[in-house]
Parts: C-alpha cells; sequence; structure tokens
C-alpha cells in the first residue's frame, strides 16, 4: 500500500519563512482549498493519505516534506535549516514512528527534504542556503549501509535542489538547470523546464502520473508530449509561501494500514 503523509496549513503561513520570493498576503480559504484538492488528488492516484492537524504555530509546516527522507522502510529525520521549522518534526517523528525505523540527525547537521531528490539508489542532495556539509555527511553515513548512496550537488538562486530538477520518468529529470550543478548528474536524461515558466521544475511523481502546478501549462505540455502522464492541481496560494507540489506530502510504501 502506498502511503502520503500531510499536514493541514497552518493558520500562520502568512508568517511563513521566504528566502527567493517577495512576502504577498495568502488567503488562507484559499490554501485550505488548493490542499484539499491536492490530497484528494494523491487519493486518486493511489495513496492512502493520513493527514496531521494543522498547527497555529508552525507557519510552515504543511511543507512536511522537509522534515523526512524516506529510504525504504527507514526514515531520517531532518533537522531542518531554519530554526522555525525545527519543532515540525516531532510529530511527524511520532506518526512515522508507527510505520517505519527512525533514523536521527544531531547538530550541527542541517537539512530539509526539500533537497533531497531520490533516483533509484542515489539521493541527489542539495547544499543549499538550508542543508550544511554536516547534513549531508550525516545523511550519507545514516543511509550508506541501507544501500543508497548520496550525492551533493551545489544549489544557487532557488530555495532547495528539488525546486530545480526533480524526477518525472525512470531516471529521466525535469529541471530548471540555470540552479543547480549538472556535472553531479551525469548520465541522465533532462527535461528543461520552458523558460518562461522558471519555477516549473517541481513535479511529484506518484501513481504513475506526474503531479504538477496549474500554473505552469507550457511546461506541463512538453511532459505530456513526451508521454509523460500529468495531473494539475493549482497551488499557486501556497507557492506564495515558497511551497510546490513535491513539499507537501511524505510518500512511502508499506503494509501498515
Ligand atoms: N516557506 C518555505 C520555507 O522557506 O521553508
Amino acid at each position: 500500500m502506498r502511503h502520503a503523509l500531510v499536514r493541514g496549513v497552518s493558520s500562520a503561513i502568512g508568517r511563513c519563512e521566504l528566502t527567493h520570493r517577495e512576502r504577498e498576503p495568502i488567503d488562507l480559504r484559499r490554501a485550505e482549498a488548493e490542499h484539499g484538492q491536492y490530497v484528494a488528488a494523491l487519493t486518486d492516484l493511489g495513496c492512502r493519505v493520513h493527514e496531521l492537524p494543522a498547527d497555529p504555530n508552525l507557519p510552515d509546516s504543511v511543507f512536511v516534506e522537509d522534515t523526512a527522507v524516506i529510504v525504504g522502510d527507514a526514515v531520517v529525520i531532518t533537522r531542518p535549516g531554519a530554526a522555525s521549522r525545527r519543532p515540525e518534526v516531532e510529530s511527524v517523528r511520532t506518526f512515522l514512528s508507527h510505520h517505519l525505523e527512525i533514523l536521527r540527525m544531531a547538530p550541527p547537521a542541517s537539512l530539509d527534504g526539500g533537497d533531497v531528490l531520490r533516483v533509484g539508489r542515489t539521493l541527489y542532495v542539495g547544499a543549499s542556503g538550508r542543508t550544511n556539509a554536516e547534513g549531508i555527511a550525516q545523511l550519507r553515513a545514516l543511509v550508506a549501509p541501507r544501500g543508497y548512496h548520496v550525492s551533493p550537488v551545489a544549489v544557487t538562486g532557488c530555495l532547495h535542489l528539488k525546486s530545480a530538477v526533480t524526477e518525472v520518468a525512470d531516471g529521466v529529470l525535469l529541471a530548471n538547470r540555470r540552479h543547480i550543478d549538472v556535472r553531479a548528474f551525469a548520465q541522465r536524461d533532462w527535461i528543461d523546464v520552458d523558460l518562461r515558466e522558471p519555477n516549473a521544475a517541481n513535479g511529484l511523481r506518484v501513481g504513475g502520473a506526474v503531479l504538477f502546478p496549474a500554473a505552469y501549462p507550457r511546461t506541463a505540455e512538453r511532459l505530456r508530449a513526451l508521454g509523460i502522464p500529468v495531473r494539475t492541481v493549482d497551488v499557486s496560494e501556497l507557492a506564495k509561501a515558497e511551497g510546490a507540489v513535491t513539499c507537501c506530502s511524505l510518500i512511502w510504501d508499506g503494509i501498515a494500514p
């Protein structure tokens, strides 16, 4: 069974962390409605969705991806790079401990799950403003015994590695290559975003489709033209909080109900 963990939108999302976006008002009701559509799409795509309650004290907590990195039947609980986000991990860890073996990071490591792109047994890890060298080293040590290889990638001009590159078919990467050191990705196939849509590199591969922001129709069409099934969702309000489609869930295959 495929599981997805999500968390409701915090009523404090207007006070979220922002790094590469200007702050603009976020309509909470619209953001909640978008999140509901996102959850419905995950369900349609075959996920059993588990939803943690929204937390009014944790503005960014809808972006659960940053709190954990799932590797097979284990999960590395991260130490997010923004101090305001570190309290998010506790409830995620508690929930996931019923499903997966818990592995932990320790200070001075920092790492956001949005910086980790898994392609087969390789974890590409963005060296970003949120993920430091110690975070990458600790992740490598935790996952190596499980047969995963960590490959660091320099990231510039965007929040996370997965702001700039995601996998949209086996070994095929959708990217805005301006933000990443592509030398880390030797021998991968690339699809470039339409450069009129520079933030369109974040798609979530799930249930045989790519869940993709409705705001980027040109890049979506590019994927469809290559035979990649795309399901669009409107996440424009959540995007004002510098989030995207991968950020809003943690997905794993497991047997527990
Ligand atoms: N607002 C998302 C983040 O900065 O982590």
